[in-house]
């Protein structure tokens, strides 16, 4: 790769600039190694708090920050904030979604893919049809044990984040374009899931460092060798309204009952998740 993807958390035009040109890019130094251990420590405690979970797995908390007060605290981190203002052109904005995972050594590479569910023909039939289909970006993650080849993390395509991009030769996307399959071994074992596909890199990072990739930039969970911890909150302008059939979970309501007076203004809007939703 011959151009930088390595931005400090206040160069919001470097930043900017990155995720329009080539969909993605690497915020440096966004939390201290204090913060990754409590983020780290809060995913042990709701995934797997008598450490349970068999190796080559991996376990999902859906509305992580439901239940994990110290991403909260990250609102009162100036630096923080103001990233998440310009990454959404706009100062009124409130918690979209948030996620953690956890993941054990031996599970494999995944399969390529984008978030974005925009492009989904027929009858919204997920939660996800809902929430994943703005321009906003689609990941904002911290890959708590930083993210490199040998040990697992992200992998993103390349300059993969544009609405007419279209696969590289050998290569194909569903009509829905969240998927790649290698046109050679057809669509029946799921999406490809090897790095040498042209254009993938295999981000490099640092534990602290914030991940941050476009609404439709298709990306890859590395194969993973260790213990591995992610965790990500996606904001949104609050113009956007979102009707979801779903109400305010329990969960959701339980959090804005519970979170300091100076917190509520990010959760006007919030709609939660109920990943059981069906039609
Ligand atoms: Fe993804």
């Amino acid at each position: 790769m011959s151009y930088n993807i390595y931005f400090d958390k206040t160069d919001h035009a470097g930043i900017r600039l990155a995720l329009d040109t080539y969909g993605y890019c690497v915020v440096s130094k966004v939390i201290g190694l204090d913060r990754v251990q409590q983020f780290k420590d809060e995913i042990d405690r709701l995934l797997d708090p008598d450490r349970s979970l068999p190796l080559a797995s991996s376990k999902y908390h859906l509305a992580f920050a439901e239940e994990c007060t110290a991403m909260w605290d990250m609102v009162d981190d100036a630096d923080y904030m103001n990233l998440r203002y310009a990454l959404n052109g706009d100062r009124n904005i409130c918690l979209h979604r948030s996620a953690a995972i956890l993941r054990t050594a031996g599970e494999p590479m995944g399969g390529w893919h984008s978030d974005h569910c925009g492009r989904v023909k027929g009858p919204k039939t997920h939660a996800n049809d809902f929430l994943n289909v703005y321009t906003f970006e689609s990941g904002a993650w911290f890959y708590l044990n930083g993210s490199h080849p040998d040990r697992s993390g992200i992998a993103v395509l390349e300059n993969s984040h544009t609405e007419d991009w279209t696969p590289p030769d050998g290569f194909h996307l569903d009509e829905e374009r969240r998927y790649i399959f290698r046109d050679d071994l057809g669509e029946s074992k799921g999406s490809y899931s090897q790095l040498d596909i042209p254009g993938a890199v295999p981000v490099v990072s640092d534990p602290g460092d914030m991940i941050l990739f476009s609404a439709l930039t298709y990306h890859v969970n590395m194969a993973t060798n260790e213990r591995r911890y992610t965790c990500a909150a996606a904001f949104r302008p609050k113009s956007i309204k979102v009707d979801v059939p779903w109400a305010l979970p329990e969960s959701a309501r339980n959090m804005i009952n519970r979170l300091p007076a100076r917190y509520l203004p990010f959760t006007e809007g919030y709609t939660g998740i109920d990943p059981n939703w069906k039609p």
